[in-house]
């Protein structure tokens, strides 16, 4: 719980604060960019939420926050409704861990079985909502980094648990099914593809489902900033030629929509406008590597 005393001197007279043991995930000023941003080695208040819809993301972000260390005063909401739909049959799962460093998972809902994209805190009130939505029948990994509660949540649905076998899993992790690392892509569903996309770590997966949602983990994002794709070559823990050979790769494959582990889930308008962006990512990464 974020405590008033430990407020951080910069956020602005809102009934929202960030209180002084916020990690810097970055979470919450991609879910409510219009109340939090980035200030220093931290996050903070800059904007006093207004409109019903800024209030509700704040509260959204509120419970993302991997170590609540956002605050609100006042009349207090219900917990938002996670799983949350971001688009068609994805939703975001919320309750971001620590462990993962506030990393983003995400729920596929299909009739043939729910299917879990990294992994979110064990939250009692969020598997419940998960159990209303169908349970989970698989659960994917796409390294060894966002892992989270992923035990909690096997434990919970007994769902089929896939992790990269180049990858080293925790040993709390009991896993199912290796997803051979030496292969190129392997077909999980009719629907979903796993690509073995290796250089932020040597056996990470990108997942592609219905040649529009592009599961990316740590691999690739959107940024803001640069206007384009690209991948993280500053938190590279394997091999940044590699990395770079494995965003080139992506260029074979369709797909309109990124969802990272890190950073805002971003829709392109189409797939091509995505292949554009990610080129204009890898010419990046060839000058700033
Ligand atoms: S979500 Fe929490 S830990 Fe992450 S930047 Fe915001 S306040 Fe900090
Ligand atoms: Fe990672």
């Amino acid at each position: 719980m974020a405590r008033i005393a430990k407020k951080l001197p910069n956020n602005c007279n809102s009934s929202f604060f960030v209180d002084n043991t916020c990690i810097d995930c970055g979470t919450c000023y991609w879910v409510a960019p219009d109340t939090f941003k980035r200030d220093g080695s931290q996050s903070t208040v800059y904007f006093d939420p207004e409109s019903e819809d800024q209030v509700q993301l704040a509260h959204v972000a509120k419970y993302c926050c991997p170590t609540n260390s956002i605050g609100h005063v006042g009349k207090h909401s219900n917990p938002p409704p996670f799983p949350r739909n971001l688009e068609d049959n994805i939703f975001h799962l919320g309750f971001h861990d620590r462990k993962s460093f506030g990393a983003t998972s995400y729920l596929i809902k299909s009739e043939s079985g729910n299917i879990m994209i990294d992994s979110p805190r064990f939250v009692r009130k969020l598997a419940n909502r998960i159990t209303h939505a169908g349970g989970v029948k698989k659960q994917l990994l796409t390294h060894q980094d966002d892992v989270a509660d992923a035990h909690l949540y096997k434990k919970e649905f007994s769902s089929t648990l896939y992790f990269p076998s180049a990858d080293k899993a925790p040993a709390r992790l009991s896993v199912d099914k290796l997803l051979d690392s030496n292969q190129d892509e392997i077909q999980i569903t009719p629907d979903l593809l796993a690509i073995s996309v290796p250089g932020h770590t040597k056996g990470h997966f990108c997942f592609l489902y219905k040649e529009k949602f592009l599961f990316t983990g740590d691999h690739l994002c959107y940024s803001k900033h640069l206007n384009h794709l690209y991948a993280f070559i500053n938190h590279c823990w394997h091999s940044k030629e590699l990395l770079l050979t494995s965003v080139k790769k992506l260029k074979n494959y369709k797909f309109s929509y990124v969802l990272p582990g890190h950073g805002s889930p971003y829709r392109f308008n189409t797939s091509k406008e995505a292949l554009a962006s990610l080129n204009q990512g890898i010419s990046w990464m060839e000058s700033n590597m």
